[in-house]
């Protein structure tokens, strides 16, 4: 057996509902936010990342995929979705539109080689949102509120968001230098990737996972108390936007997040939920305004997220999502009625019903219980008095209800019970009930 690769999953038929009903809703809640979708290829050059992403982050430096294709070009399949959706911009010019800023997102698989663990995969979705071409303040807390409004509209509870900013490009340049002097003489006290880092990426050193409680870091200078005055104002601008839309927020000075291109705000969300496992940050981003620049694009700023879908779903799990089921099943008794049976069936579904028959041939009880296991709504019974008569026998599955419909009227006779029934009440409808459905309430 040739089995799946590490760290990718199958989504099987039965989670698939489940991610349709994210994806859904994640298209909705864009919408209403009017961010338009764009889909951008899942391999691009390496170069894009490493320039993009930074080439002393450990996603390139360690988790890309990367490939020669057979024309000997070094290509990688994507480890997030910003500097490919940044270089569609530059190149297909949509920075010249009228209509700024541009609001884009995108959902699609994403891969990094890390360790395999519960909501941490090699192949795994994200949700992004990317708003290009506003240096307002009121565009990251725009931004924000969409995440909000997102985890909000998924009832994921106890959400967190983390705040910080790194200020712009001045202000972590100086604070970077000021942070580099700072650790010179108490590297060694430092865990051996941080040590790495040091050189490399020594911004990342501060939301180390090992080191938290480390004196050395919870001494160290912050980037938050290092902004020269305009990223000071900026950032406090975010916050009075983010006040007056009564958005909640914590600020971490600590906060670096892991891709090189983030200048000023910087964000995370942070949910408190027993599925999520040690991976209970659903999704971050941040302002990245000079990263069209390090594209040899043009002076274009930008800010935006991403989400971690796995992460949603596990969020979703507890969810009793009911399986849809079919409108209708048709059972045939005899060859010619197996005939006719996938005749009516296909025009149904012509229609737009959700109809099936048996296709193993079963006798007429195996196709009762195949009928029950695909949750059909109503039966449709053929025989050879049926097709005699030119009528089909139409049962209700869950009144027991059942009569004789001429095959011409079958269509438009089915489409009126399926409304009916999809608006009749359980028994236990008093709230959403407008008491047509003849049960009785007290
Ligand atoms: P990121 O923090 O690297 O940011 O990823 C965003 C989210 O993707 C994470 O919070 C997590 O939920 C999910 N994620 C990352 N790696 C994995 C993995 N191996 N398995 C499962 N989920 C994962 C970015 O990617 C930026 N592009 C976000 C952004 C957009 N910044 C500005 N615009």
């Amino acid at each position: 057996m040739i089995a799946k690769i590490k760290g990718t999953v199958d989504i099987l038929p039965k989670e698939a509902a489940r991610w349709q009903a994210l994806e859904d809703l994640t298209r909705r809640v864009s919408k209403i936010f009017d961010f338009k979708e764009i889909r951008t290829p899942i391999f691009e050059a390496t170069e894009l990342f490493h320039r993009g992403v930074g080439d002393g982050t450990d996603i390139v430096k360690k988790e890309t995929y990367d490939f020669m294709d057979r024309g000997e070009r070094s290509v990688t399949l994507r480890p997030e979705g910003t500097a490919s959706v940044v270089r569609s911009v530059i190149e297909n010019k949509l920075y010249t539109e009228a209509s700024l800023p541009l609001k884009y997102y995108y959902i699609g698989p994403m891969f990094r080689y890390e360790r395999p663990q519960k909501g941490r995969q090699r192949q795994f979705h994200q949700y992004g949102a990317e708003a290009l071409g506003s240096y307002s303040p009121s565009v990251d807390a725009e931004v924000i509120s969409l995440a909000v409004t997102y985890l909000k509209a998924l009832r994921i509870d106890n959400v967190k968001v983390k705040l910080n900013s790194l200020g712009d490009k001045e202000s972590k340049a100086s604070y970077r230098q000021v942070l580099l002097d700072y650790l010179a003489p108490k590297k060694e006290h430092l865990c051996g990737d941080c040590q790495n880092r040091y050189q490399d990426n020594p911004l990342r050193v501060l939301d180390c996972k090992v080191d938290h409680d480390n004196p050395v870091l919870l001494e160290a200078p912050k980037p938050l108390d290092h902004l020269n005055a305009s990223s000071k104002e900026h950032f406090e601008a975010v916050r009075k936007y983010l006040d007056g839309m009564q958005i909640q927020y914590e600020i971490d000075k600590n906060l670096v997040r892991g891709l090189d291109y983030y200048t000023h705000t910087v964000f995370e969300l942070i949910a408190d939920h027993p599925n999520l496992g040690a991976n209970t940050t659903l999704g971050g981003g941040g302002r990245y305004n000079d990263l069209f620049k390090s594209l040899d694009g043009p002076e274009f700023p930008a800010v935006g997220f991403a989400f971690g879908l796995e992460r949603l779903i596990l969020t979703m799990e507890d969810d009793q999502e009911e399986e849809e089921g079919l409108h209708c099943f048709a059972l045939a008794i005899g060859e010619e009625a197996r005939v006719h049976a996938a005749k009516i069936v296909r025009t149904l579904r012509h229609g737009g019903l959700i109809a099936d028959y048996d296709l193993l041939d079963r006798p007429l009880k195996g196709q009762f219980k195949q009928a029950e296991r695909q949750k059909a709504m109503f039966l449709l019974f053929l025989g050879d008095d049926e097709i005699k008569q030119g009528v089909v026998g139409l049962k209700n599955a869950r009144t027991g209800e059942q009569l004789n419909v001429p095959l011409k009227t079958l269509y438009p006779t089915l489409v009126e019970k399926i409304r009916a029934e999809a608006h009749a009440c359980s028994g236990n409808c008093e709230d959403g009930c407008d008491g047509s459905c003849g049960h009785d309430h007290e």
